[in-house]
Parts: structure tokens; sequence; C-alpha cells
């Protein structure tokens, strides 16, 4: 029985259910007593600073909304996502060129959640679902829980190629597998911070229209960029074969888990019917809360106060980078969180962990972002959280630990390192 699912010390072990065995502690939850120690410099979990939001903007919101809403607020909801924010998340979508109608809107408990449930009525154990290489650790693990298999194709700095898109489908289909969907993080990936290329876009959808393949983009950092907006998104291309996910959390705060979903009707229909079967409906509290936000503040100069604040620690990570490890590869984001580096080879990420938390600093190794166990030379920084400062410290920290790796492999071999 897989380890995953606990010890002998459980009396119910033999009672779990198939599943439950996908369901295993993630690369950093594992440390995290350590981690969140005040002296570690953690660039491992990707936590929006949300003491850029100030504080009186959302007390202000609270109190107007409790007055408005009343006991409202406090009550169930409808399945489908409170009505008058799904008419706000539908001016949101439109700065990304999207069209909709508020119909085809499912307000979500955070796009995670909009996540799982398309996968519950998507895959069947043995499906494949088709990612970037590497992609989002979270939407990897419920892939994994519904034992679907995860098909990375080859991604670089702009993005899914289409070419080697194209070449999955072929293999895969002449093997015989049923691919379910393409899921997708189309602007500042989460991990690697690419953005997919404006003249990829129209390729990858004809191709997957082609093959009969739905599309879900997930953006929760699109409007996070540093200087210029990203390209129109995937859905503004194509309303019958994308599905779109949109979040709160990057943009506002991630503590009201509110997110949505934009879906062709007949998948709406059958999503709301999910929805309500798994929690009847999204936080009625939370989702006005959001709208009494959006209808009274200056939400998009608060964005642009996050856009600087994640420039200017994103400046800071690639400049220390620049300075303390200036041989290794990095990605160059355009907006969001993260940086995708690649360790000198023989380096292995996640073995090299525990070493860089005994010198306080974390950072999330590249395995966790591949469903094929590949990724050891590689690791993602995010530089959303800790102060300029405090950024440079950390990988200073990590270049001593990644530079003492380095020396052990040339004086003594692979074996000589963490590995
Ligand atoms: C690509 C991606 N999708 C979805 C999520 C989940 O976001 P939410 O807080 O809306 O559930 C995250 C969170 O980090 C993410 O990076």
């Amino acid at each position: 029985m897989s380890a995953n699912l606990g010890n002998n010390l459980d009396p119910w072990l033999s009672a779990y259910a198939e599943r439950a065995h996908t369901l295993s502690v993630s690369e950093v939850r594992a440390l995290f007593a350590v981690v969140s120690r005040p002296e570690v410099v953690s660039l491992a979990g990707g936590m929006p600073y949300v003491a850029a939001l100030p504080k009186d903007l959302l007390e202000k919101s609270y109190l107007s909304m409790m007055e408005k809403k009343g006991l409202l607020a406090i009550q169930y909801g409808g399945g489908q996502g409170d009505l008058t924010l799904r008419d706000q998340v539908r001016e949101l979508m439109a700065l990304e060129g999207i069209r909709s109608s508020v119909e085809d809107i499912v307000m979500t408990t955070g796009s995670q959640h909009g996540l799982e449930l398309l996968s519950g009525l998507f895959i069947d154990e043995g499906d494949v679902v088709l990612a970037e290489g590497p992609s989002y650790v979270g939407a990897l693990g419920i892939f994994r829980h519904y034992q679907a298999h995860v098909e990375h194709v080859y991604t670089d700095h702009d993005g899914m190629s289409p070419e080697a898109l194209e070449e999955s489908i072929d293999r895969l289909k002449e093997a015989g597998r049923t691919i379910k969907f393409l899921y997708l993080v189309p602007n500042f990936a989460n991990p690697s911070g690419v953005t997919l290329a404006k003249e990829r876009r129209p390729k990858i959808l004809e191709i997957c229209k082609r093959h009969h393949i739905l599309v879900l983009e997930d953006n929760p950092y699109g409007l996070l960029y540093f200087d210029k907006p990203v390209p129109d998104a995937l859905r503004s291309l194509d309303e019958e074969g994308v599905i779109y996910l949109g979040s709160f959390s990057k943009i506002l705060a991630p503590g009201f888990r509110v997110g949505y979903v934009l879906a062709p009707p007949a998948i709406k229909d059958k999503l709301i019917l999910a929805q309500e079967s798994a929690i009847l409906c999204p936080s009625a509290f939370s989702q006005m809360m959001i709208s009494e936000y959006l209808a009274n503040s200056d939400w998009q100069a608060q964005i642009d106060t996050f856009r600087g604040v994640y420039r200017e620690r994103k400046d800071a990570a690639l400049g220390a980078m620049h300075e303390f490890l200036p041989k290794l590869e990095t990605t160059k984001p355009d907006g969001g969180f993260y940086l995708w580096v690649t360790l000198p080879d023989g380096v292995d990420s996640k073995a090299m962990l525990p070493l860089a938390v005994k010198e306080l600093v974390a950072y999330t190794p590249g395995t966790a972002f591949y469903g094929d166990g590949t990724g050891h030379n590689k690791l993602r920084i995010c530089y959303s959280y800790p102060t300029p400062e405090r950024i440079r410290l950390g990988i200073q920290r990590l270049a001593n630990v990644i530079n003492l790796q380095t020396d052990l492999l040339d004086t003594f071999g692979k074996k000589g390192a963490a590995n």
C-alpha cells in the first residue's frame, strides 16, 4: 500500500478509497514548519503580498456591504454565484478581450475549486491531460487525484510549442489514448513565469479544434503585468472550445477564496450542478465583499500598486541572480510571481532543499511541477512575498548552497553532491 495513505497507526488504513492513494504531501508542505520560521527566507510558496492592500479599503467595503446586504451576506446563495459580481467579472474579463454573458459565468471557491470541479466532470481513470512542461503543481495534484496521465508538452520562452503539441497529440492518438483537455497557464505561468506568445495562441487553438480537444485556460496572473498588457485571452479567440478560469486571489486577496469560470453553455450547466452537489453554493459573504470593493474603490489603481510591488521584487530577484549566480539560466518574466532557474548539470534541487533550508533559504524543487518525475535540475523562485532586501539575502544564501554542490560535484563527481 502507498506510503501516501498513512501508516499502520491509522486504524482506518484499509478503508480508504483507491484514489486516496494519489494524495501526497507537497514538496514544500513537508518542510512547512521549518520554512515558516522568521529567519528562513522563503522563496517557496506563491503568496501574494496582501500587505500592499490598504486595510481601511477592505474595512470600508465590509461596513458598506453589511449595511446594504445585511443578512443576505450570511445566508446561502445561488449555486452559480452572485449576479452582481458575475456582471463585474464580465467587465474584468473584457480587459483581456473576452466577450461574455453573466449567464455563462460560474463563481467558484478560488480557481482551484473550478479546476477540481472541471476535472471531476471530464477525467476518467487513464485519460490524458496535456499540459505545459513545467505546469502548476496544484493542477497536477488534482489531475493525479482523478487518475489522469499528464503529458507535458515542450514549452520554451514563448510558452507551449504548437509543433510539439501536434506531435504529442498524434503520438497519443496513435497509441489509442483518450485526451480530455489541454491545461494552460498562458500568462506569467506558474512556475516558469513565461507567457504564451501572441502568434502561438491561434495556432494552439486551431490544433485543439481540429483534434476536438477542449482547452482549459487558467489565468490568475494576467493583469499583473509589469510594463505592457498580455495578448488577448485564448477564450477571446474561441468561445466554444475554451473554458476560462480567473481568480481574485492575486489581484485582491486569496483569503476570500473567490474565483470564476467562463464556460460554453452546456458545460456551464454541468458545472453548476457539480458545484451544487459539492458545496451547495460559493460563499455569499466573500462574493458580496468583493462586489462592494469593485463597485466603490479604485481597484484598477490597487492592481497598479501590486504591479509596482512585484516589478520591484522581480528586479531584486533578477539582480541578485545576476550578482550571485551569473552563470545560471533563469527566465525573465514580464509579470506575475515566478522565476524558473536551471541548475548546473548534476545538481538535484529536491535533494538540495534540506541543505538550503539549513542555510535559511527555501525554494520549490522543479520536480513538483512535472507529473513524470523530471525537473531535478530546475527550481522555482517566488519573489512576490519577501521584501527586495530579503530576496537578495535569500538568493545570496542559495548561491552558497549551489556553489558548494557544484564544488562537490567537481571534486568527487555525482556521488559527492546531495542526490
Ligand atoms: C496557475 C494557478 N492556478 C490556480 C491557482 C489557484 O488559485 P486560487 O487561489 O484562485 O484557488 C493558483 C494559485 O497559486 C495558480 O498559480
